[in-house]
């Protein structure tokens, strides 16, 4: 039995309250979030807490050097009436590797899977209902709490997660939306964190999101910072694109291994597409019949243009989603609310 700490009855959101078919992709108090402190050298026990904020040294490394990682996936309520956690195996793995990459202890998955199950079974009334169409996103973070001046790692660090219901990333939900090509920002340098879900990839894209909003598009897609000749991936999610029966998305070490996309690589396969994971010069952005964003936010958001503008070019993917899209979206999100059977076992079902 986990240890609960500073249970805080004053704020609970009553359910009448929230609008389920409407809701965006925003921050909303739930009742609980679960913390892992790591001291001494080893993870403690899982705490479960229902304030928001955390105390913290102001010498931190998370707040000085970037010491810090996150995470993403969903919780979602079947038709069955089932909870479905979709691949949140490969979100621990991830996590790891982020954590191998800027030198914090890694969380061993069991005790990740711990966290995640514990926080969603804590908040279970906050899973939005099947018929919304919402889920519940589920953000788990490490970082680094121990003091330092110098540039180096911390020497303890806290794990939490907190969890919020969310309708879709980009405005329109599963709509055709415009994206903008920049060459005036990197998101991540060839040899850099991009591999890595550290916060640091984000700050570097806030500039560039923002003058993108302004300009009525959803999202900045980054070439490879080396050359700017090839497609690397947008500021929250991976790129596809669809031609001549593949799936083609690119392979680079500064793009985020998106869970996502690893799972739509085998749906593809599964439907029959070739996939092609490699290059993807700009020019060959003309080339296909349909394309998309993918991540656990965005899910499938497709393509109906984008803008490059620096060239003067549209590449035009039309206002309607796409058919190869619209089977993969179905799929994906089938499997996630328990419709389509789950051949891969990549569900864990909450218990
Ligand atoms: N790329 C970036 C930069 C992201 O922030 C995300 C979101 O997590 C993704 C891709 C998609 O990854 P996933 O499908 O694992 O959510
Ligand atoms: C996710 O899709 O889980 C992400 O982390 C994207 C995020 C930056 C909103």
């Amino acid at each position: 039995m986990p240890k609960i700490i500073a249970i805080n009855q004053k704020y609970k959101i009553t359910m009448k309250e929230i609008d389920w078919s409407n809701l965006s992709f925003g921050y909303m108090k739930t009742d609980y979030n679960v913390r892992i402190y790591h001291r001494n050298g080893e993870w403690g026990k899982l705490e479960v807490c229902s304030e928001e904020t955390i105390p913290l040294h102001m010498a931190a490394t998370c707040l000085h050097y970037g010491q810090e990682a996150f995470e993403g996936l969903k919780a979602f309520r079947g038709k069955d009436g089932k909870v479905r956690i979709f691949r949140l195996e490969e979100n621990a793995a991830r996590l790891q590797s982020t954590c191998r990459g800027i030198l914090m202890p890694e969380l061993p998955t069991e005790r990740f899977k711990e966290a995640v199950i514990e926080a969603v079974k804590l908040n279970e009334r906050f899973i939005p209902p099947y018929e919304s169409g919402a889920s519940l996103y589920i953000r788990p973070l490490l970082i680094g709490t121990g003091a330092q001046v110098g540039v180096k790692p911390a020497n303890e660090y806290l794990f939490l997660i907190f969890v919020t219901p969310v309708g879709p990333y980009f405005k329109g939900g599963f709509s055709t939306t415009p994206y903008v090509i920049t060459r005036k920002y990197d998101r991540a340098a060839p040899l850099g964190t991009g591999i890595y879900k550290v916060g640091g990839n984000y700050a570097s894209s806030i500039w560039s999101l923002e003058a993108a909003h302004q300009k009525g598009v959803s999202n900045v897609l980054y070439l490879d910072a080396a050359t700017h000749s090839k497609v690397e991936e947008f500021g929250a999610a991976n790129f596809f694109g669809i031609k001549d029966g593949k799936y083609v998305t690119p392979k680079s070490h500064s793009i985020l291994p998106s869970i996502t996309n690893k799972s739509l690589r085998q749906i593809a396969a599964d439907l029959g597409l070739t996939v092609e994971e490699r290059d993807i010069p700009v020019e060959e952005l003309a080339t296909f019949e349909e394309a998309g964003a993918c991540g656990t936010a965005a899910v499938i958001s497709p393509i109906g243009a984008l803008y490059d503008l620096d060239n003067n070019v549209t590449y035009d993917y039309g206002m309607k989603v796409g058919e190869t899209c619209k089977k993969m979206y179905d799929h994906l999100q089938g499997i996630q609310y328990g419709r389509v059977e789950d051949v891969h076992n990549w569900n864990v079902v909450v218990e």
